[in-house]
C-alpha cells in the first residue's frame, strides 16, 4: 500500500468539493449540522479556504488512485496545526489509508503540536484520532441536541533533564547542526559527564517518542551562568522548543542564585543570533572576549 499526499491545485477544487459533499453526506443527514459540517460547505467557501495562506489541501492517493482528501491548517506561528477536515471515500474505508495520510501530513508539516475537533458522539472518529496519539483536552463545543464537538490535541514532545545516557543522541544532534563550535575534549563523553556532574539538573532536552530532538547545556561557576550548544533538530525549529529549553535552564540557574547568564555564538550564525537577540541576550560591544587553552584542544566546527 502506497499512500501519498498530492498537494491540490485550484483545478482540483471542483473534484474535492464533490468528494467532500459525498463523503460527509451521511453525517450531515444524521446531525443536520449545516453550520459545521463540511458536507454543507459551498463551493465558494471551499475556494476561499483554498486561497488562505495557511491552508493546504491534499488529495490522498493510493497507488495513483484518489481515495480521499484533507485540509491542513498550518499558520507557522507556533500555534497548533490542524486537520480540518479529512475524509476517505466510502469504498476505500477501513483499510488504514487515513492513518497513513495523517502520518504523511505530519512528515510534511512536522510532528507534535497538532489539534483538531471531532464529533464526540462518533466513537469511531474519536478512536481513530486516539490511535494516532491524540487525546481529548476536555473542551467540548455544544453544537446541537445530541451533537458536540470535542477538542483533541497531540503533543508528543516532552522535556526533561539531560543525563549521560543521552550522550550519543545528543552528540549526533550537535553534529547535524551548522555553525556550531565543539572540541574533542570538552564535548567528549568524559567531558560532558564532568559537566553534568558539576551542574546537575541544569541541562535539558526535548524528546519525541524517545528521539532526542533538542538540547541545551547550562551550568555556572558560582557567579555567572553559561549556556552551551543550544540545538534543535532542523524539522522541529520555529516551534518554541529552544525557548522552552532556555526557560528551564534559566529557571534552574536562578534557583541557584545566579544573576546573569552568558554564551558564545559565531557571528556568522544568523539563526542563532536572531534567536538569542529575541531572548534578550544582547551583544556586548564594550568588552573583548579573551581566553587561553590550558590543554591542547582540537576544534570541531560544524
Ligand atoms: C537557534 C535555534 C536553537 C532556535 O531554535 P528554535 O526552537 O527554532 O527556536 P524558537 O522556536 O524557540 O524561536 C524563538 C524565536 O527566536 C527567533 N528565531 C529563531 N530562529 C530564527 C531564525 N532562523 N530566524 C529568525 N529568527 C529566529 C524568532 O523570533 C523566534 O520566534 P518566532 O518563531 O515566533 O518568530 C535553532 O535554529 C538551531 O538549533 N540552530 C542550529 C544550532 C545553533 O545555531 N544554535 C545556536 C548557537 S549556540
Amino acid at each position: 500500500m502506497r499512500v501519498a499526499l498530492v498537494k491540490a491545485v485550484i483545478e482540483d477544487m471542483p473534484k474535492i468539493w464533490k468528494m467532500q459533499q459525498e463523503a460527509f453526506s451521511g453525517l450531515l443527514e444524521k446531525y443536520q449540522d449545516t453550520d459545521t459540517n463540511p458536507g454543507a460547505e459551498s463551493f465558494d467557501k471551499l475556494c476561499q479556504r483554498f486561497h488562505e495562506p495557511f491552508s493546504s489541501y491534499y488529495l490522498i492517493s493510493v497507488d495513483q488512485e484518489i481515495v480521499g482528501a484533507m485540509r491542513v491548517v498550518d499558520r507557522k506561528d507556533g500555534s497548533r496545526k490542524r486537520i480540518s477536515p479529512i475524509w476517505i471515500m466510502e469504498p476505500f474505508r477501513n483499510r488504514g489509508y487515513a492513518t497513513e495520510a495523517v502520518r504523511e501530513a505530519e512528515k510534511i508539516h512536522g510532528p507534535g503540536h497538532w489539534g483538531l475537533y471531532t464529533i464526540f458522539q462518533e466513537k469511531g472518529c474519536l478512536h481513530f484520532y486516539e490511535k494516532l496519539g491524540y487525546h481529548q483536552t476536555g473542551e467540548i463545543r455544544h453544537i446541537k441536541d445530541q451533537m458536540d464537538l470535542v477538542a483533541c490535541e497531540k503533543d508528543s514532545i516532552c522535556y526533561r533533564a539531560m543525563s549521560l545516557e543521552d550522550y550519543d543522541q545528543v552528540y549526533a544532534l550537535w553534529m547535524s547542526c551548522k555553525n556550531m563550535g565543539f572540541n574533542d575534549l570538552d564535548d567528549s563523553r568524559e567531558g560532558i559527564a564532568r559537566f553534568l556532574r558539576r551542574n546537575p539538573g541544569m541541562s535539558y532536552l526535548a524528546e519525541d517518542d524517545g528521539r532526542v530532538l533538542a538540547v541545551i547545556l547550562a551550568g555556572h561557576d558560582g557567579r555567572r551562568g553559561y549556556i552551551y550548544h543550544m540545538s534543535v533538530s532542523e524539522e522541529y525549529r520555529r516551534l518554541g522548543i529552544a525557548s522552552r529549553l532556555l526557560e528551564l535552564s534559566l529557571g534552574a540557574l536562578k534557583k541557584e542564585g545566579i544573576n546573569k547568564a552568558a554564551l558564545l555564538v559565531f557571528r556568522r550564525n544568523e539563526a542563532g543570533n536572531a534567536f538569542w537577540e529575541k531572548q534578550g541576550f544582547f551583544v556586548r560591544t564594550d568588552v573583548a572576549y579573551r581566553n587561553k587553552e590550558l590543554t591542547k584542544l582540537i576544534r570541531i566546527d560544524t
